[in-house]
């Protein structure tokens, strides 16, 4: 995974906790790579996990609440990072539409190392359904992220999540 989502999410845990949180929760992982993270290296998605996993420990905050907060930190800050992803698009169906077909293919430009999730979107009137794939099991980063667009667009959104197998989710994204 790319070291930019590794730095952002320990922005995230310095802005919201503390600088000793986050010396305490590299300690804690005891990640392989040895914790130095920079947003141009590559890790492994497990560290990620494990920094987790620690910080849920040391907050009483569920992993899944901690990943779904990062994923909507994590869309402020590509929409201060990658502006052009946002030009001429008015509403946030349009934009996660753009994930699969534009967004993401343009960040595997970027970064050829980048490991991305596929999203299979189809539209039905007042709702979006996107089906989530992935073998790194971040569906939770995917719903802090969807919240956010509806957020970012001023749009009243109900989303739900049904898992469809172990490595896939299927969000039906609803505007009320
Ligand atoms: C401007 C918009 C976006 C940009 C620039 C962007 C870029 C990226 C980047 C750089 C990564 C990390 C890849 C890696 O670590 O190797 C990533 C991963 C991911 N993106 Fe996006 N993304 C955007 C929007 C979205 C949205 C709206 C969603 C959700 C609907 C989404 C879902 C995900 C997920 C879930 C991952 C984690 C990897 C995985 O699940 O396999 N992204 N994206």
């Amino acid at each position: 995974m790319k070291g930019m989502v590794f730095t952002e999410f320990l922005d995230m845990v310095e802005e919201t906790f503390s600088i000793d949180m986050v010396d305490d929760i590299i300690d804690a992982a005891n990640p392989k790579s040895g914790g130095a993270y920079t947003s141009v290296g590559v890790y492994d998605h497990q560290e990620l996990v494990d920094m987790v996993i620690a910080l849920s420990e040391r907050t009483d905050i569920a992993p899944d609440d901690l990943v779904k907060a990062f994923g909507q930190h994590l869309f402020k800050v590509f929409f201060e990072k990658f502006p052009s992803f946002f030009k001429d698009i008015n509403d946030s169906f349009t934009f996660l539409s753009s994930v699969e077909d534009y967004i993401h293919p343009e960040v595997i430009k970027l970064y050829p190392d980048a490991q991305l999730p596929r999203f299979d979107c189809q539209r039905e009137g007042n709702t979006l359904n996107m089906i989530y794939h992935s073998s790194r099991h971040f569906s939770d980063l995917a719903e802090g992220l969807i919240i956010a667009c509806a957020r970012h667009y001023g749009e009243q959104v109900e989303v739900k999540r049904e898992m469809l197998d172990e490595n896939s989710a299927r969000f039906q994204i609803t505007r009320c």
